[in-house]
């Protein structure tokens, strides 16, 4: 069938960052720890895993080299690690670093902090512990949790879309504050990905968006796709694509998530390209 690939899709800076920081850690050898899995990608995780790093969840549990991973880690974590005495590899995106510092920033100019993302994202997680009392909302429903005055600064997690920052930024300034200081902390990288995606998406007859299935930024592909009205397969890798997925149908798109690497992409349009679709 035709395959057509989006002019942006895939790994990101931040993301290469990380696992070139990883792959040397390595190659240098000693004991070598992610706090938690470095990226939201299961092929990458289990080829550095082949490689030796190991993953853990709780900063007690971790000895030798310890690696922060791109979406970095709250201070308190961080001040954790340091006590302990390991060594600390700090692979925090350039891109997280600034909303963390922000936060911090709005803080102690008196803002009521308040950051539009999902509260357990990693990510997100990090970032509130730049700026204790912050209160971190997601969606319509939880704005109830903003208090009825004061001045507020906004920021948001960097994997949204412009689209869903403006429309929470607009509902809250509704809410009638005599002041908001709105940093925008999206990705551009990201949203590059979004543009292409949805400008793919109103041009074929049904859209493959690959990588991790708990990555934000991959979920947040797929939901603009299908806001475009077209079939969308949020799917891992081609193990997991079924004939019936593009039944009746001659052109298919595919884009891929800021953490899916080149080759999952590559062997999918390659094989997606020599599938003869079923007629509907
Ligand atoms: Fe950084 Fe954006 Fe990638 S925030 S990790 S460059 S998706």
């Amino acid at each position: 069938m035709k395959v057509k690939l989006a002019r942006k899709l895939g790994f990101c800076f931040g993301v290469e960052n990380a696992i070139r920081a990883a792959e040397e850690a390595l190659a240098r050898g000693g004991e070598i720890t992610s706090l938690g899995e470095i990226i939201h990608n299961r092929q990458v995780v289990e080829e550095l895993a082949r490689k030796g790093l190991k993953v853990a969840e709780d900063p007690e549990a971790v000895s030798g080299i310890v690696l922060v991973r791109s979406h970095g880690e709250a201070p308190e974590t961080l001040a954790r690690l340091a006590d302990k005495g390991v060594e600390i590899i700090d692979a925090t995106c350039v891109l997280v670093k600034r909303a963390q510092r922000i936060v911090a920033e709005l803080r102690q100019e008196g803002y009521q902090v308040v950051v539009i993302g999902q509260s357990s994202h990693p990510e997100v997680r990090g970032v509130c512990g730049y700026a204790p009392g912050v209160i971190c909302v997601d969606s319509p429903d939880e704005l109830d949790r903003l208090p009825d005055g004061g001045k507020l600064g906004i920021i948001c997690q960097t994997t949204h879309s412009v689209e869903h920052f403006g429309r929470m930024v607009g509902r809250i300034v509704a809410r009638g504050y005599a002041e908001v200081k709105v940093v925008n902390t999206l990705c551009n990288e990201v949203r590059h990905r979004q543009v292409a995606a949805v400008e793919l998406a109103r041009d074929v007859e049904v859209m493959f968006v690959l990588g991790g299935l708990q990555s934000a930024n991959t979920c947040e592909l797929a939901r603009l796709c299908r806001e475009q009205g077209v079939l969308t397969h949020h799917l891992e890798d081609w193990g997991q694509f079924r004939p019936e997925m593009v039944a009746g149908s001659n052109t298919a798109g595919i884009t891929a998530g800021a953490s899916t690497p080149n080759w999952v992409v590559e062997e999918f349009a390659t094989k997606l390209a020599d599938f003869d679709p079923a007629p509907a």
